[in-house]
């Protein structure tokens, strides 16, 4: 993969070109997609680009109730404030287009207000409407660059350049005001298909050339966007003056090769390779669409995994399945297709929300009759179904609180019988298992796991780290003893 470089004599041809840019991709684009998402920038050159696509005549050949805006920072402010990327946004474009743009396709990152009071709460908030959105991969992600490197607000240095697994995250500390900011993760942004980067000015310059020259991401954030498709760097001639050779670079395309992916890029794309293997049918992908729409997080199993459960269950000749946290079953359809005509599986969910949308999408998709979804905590639920005798579970899939698995493990001993077999997900945490005093009681669960079924008289086990799509994590595959 190589970045395109395209240099303008100044920033004011760089907004205007720009702006023609993108007008001309998303009528390319809608000619076959639709809708079109696209996540845009504030900054200087990146408001100027929104005043220039509204003030351009070939706004009109945009179907502007197909197109999506997105934003890929925001600094943590109150609604209207005149120094949010909305609230300008609004004023270079977005009130120009008046209706023609309908209301719900202006995807804002949530304001500082008393139901959103920390950058958390908001970057959360815009995860849901992502997923809810169907997680769309960006269309085209308008990223501009400070002086440092930062694209948006993910600083050189700053612990949120190591943040995976989600899509947006509340940022703390940014050494630009204000210090509060939300912004999309390098997950979110290396998911877009064309990543446009936008740099005016001889004050980029330096970074500019980090940048391109493949330094790491970590002193200079830049160098770490990336789209799919492409990757596409807008900048004047002032901006190229630390590549040392400005002349060599033409007003048309130069290219620079593309940093190597991290390891995380490269398991998901592992994934993406393998997933043609495990086809989602109608019926799973509904119920992925489904708990999405609900607005549920994003925690299922992926289709591998799921097909892995699916294929256990087969193997032990599983007729009674128990699988310990539902969300929006997923993994409780791939379990219960493994169930012969008569089998059963029981799932316990303490969120009865998630248990309203599970039961919605098991019934759908044909297999409501097999599952019994008991709602409540799940401690309490294991207990009273040993109260109550039940006949032994051939396999437990245990996935919902890891602070609780201990006990869990505990109480699956007098739900299972000797060759019972027991599957514990997200057992390695990126790695934060090895980390004796980590803060996270999840973490803490996992390593009491660990101790518990050290020497287990009951239980043989084993643990295997995996890497995928979900980053670095692992499962734990135990059997009770003979
Ligand atoms: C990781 S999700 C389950 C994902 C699901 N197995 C899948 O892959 O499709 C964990 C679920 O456990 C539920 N949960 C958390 N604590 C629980 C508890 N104490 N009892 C029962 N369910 C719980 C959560 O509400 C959430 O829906």
């Amino acid at each position: 993969m190589t970045r395109d470089v395209v240099v303008h004599p100044d920033a004011r041809v760089l907004a205007e070109a720009a702006a023609a840019r993108l007008l001309t991709h998303l009528v390319d684009v809608q000619s076959h997609r639709s809708p079109v998402h696209v996540v845009l920038t504030g900054g200087t050159v990146g408001i100027a680009t929104l005043a220039a696509v509204a003030a351009s005549p070939v706004r009109d050949a945009v179907d502007w109730s197909g197109v999506h805006l997105w934003w890929g920072d925001e600094r943590f402010l109150a609604d209207g404030d005149p120094d949010r990327n909305e609230t300008q946004a609004r004023g270079a474009l977005i009130d120009a287009l008046g209706d023609a743009l309908p209301a719900a396709n202006v995807h804002a990152m949530p304001a500082r207000s008393d139901d959103v009071p920390t950058p958390e709460a908001s970057a959360e908030a815009y995860a849901a409407e992502l997923a809810a959105a169907g997680s769309p991969a960006f269309d085209v992600l308008m990223l501009g660059m400070g002086p440092d490197g930062h694209v948006a607000s993910l600083f050189p240095g700053h612990e949120a350049l190591t943040v995976t697994g989600r899509p947006t995250i509340g940022v703390h500390g940014s050494p630009k005001p204000p210090p509060e900011r939300v912004s999309l993760t390098y997950d979110a942004i290396r998911g877009a298909r064309e990543v446009w980067v936008v740099a005016a000015g001889s004050e980029k310059a330096a970074a500019v050339a980090s940048a391109l020259r493949g330094a790491p991401v970590e002193t200079t954030p830049a160098a770490g966007a990336l789209g799919t498709e492409r990757t596409l760097w807008l900048v004047d001639v002032a901006a190229t003056e630390g590549l040392g050779t400005p002349s060599a670079l033409s007003t048309t395309a130069a290219a620079f090769p593309a940093p190597e992916r991290t390891p995380a890029d490269l398991w998901g794309s592992v994934d993406e390779y393998f997933a043609a293997l495990v086809p989602e049918d109608d019926a799973l992908s509904a119920t992925r669409r489904a708990a999405a729409d609900g607005g549920l997080p994003d925690i299922a199993v992926t289709a591998q995994q799921g097909k892995l459960l699916h294929l256990l269950a087969q193997a032990v000749g599983a007729r009674r399945i128990l699988e310990i946290g539902t969300l929006g079953g997923y993994s409780t359809l791939w379990l219960a297709r493994a169930l012969p005509a008569d089998g059963r599986l029981t799932t316990l969910e303490i969120d009865p929300e998630h248990a309203r949308v599970a039961t919605d999408s098991l019934a759908a998709a044909g297999v409501g009759e097999l599952v019994d979804l008991l709602v409540g905590p799940a401690a309490e639920t294991l207990d009273a179904l040993a109260a109550d005798a039940t006949p032994p579970f051939d396999l437990v899939f245990i996935d919902a609180d890891k602070q609780s698995i201990p006990r869990y493990l505990e109480q699956t001993l007098a739900l299972t019988r000797p060759g019972s077999v027991v599957v514990v997900d997200n057992v390695v945490r990126g790695g934060a298992v090895v980390e004796a005093g980590h803060p996270d009681e999840r973490v803490q669960g996992v390593r009491a796991m660990v101790e518990l079924l050290t020497d287990h008289p009951r239980y043989d086990s084993t643990i295997v780290q995996t890497v995928g799509s979900k980053g670095h994590d692992g499962f734990a595959l135990l059997r009770v003893r003979d």
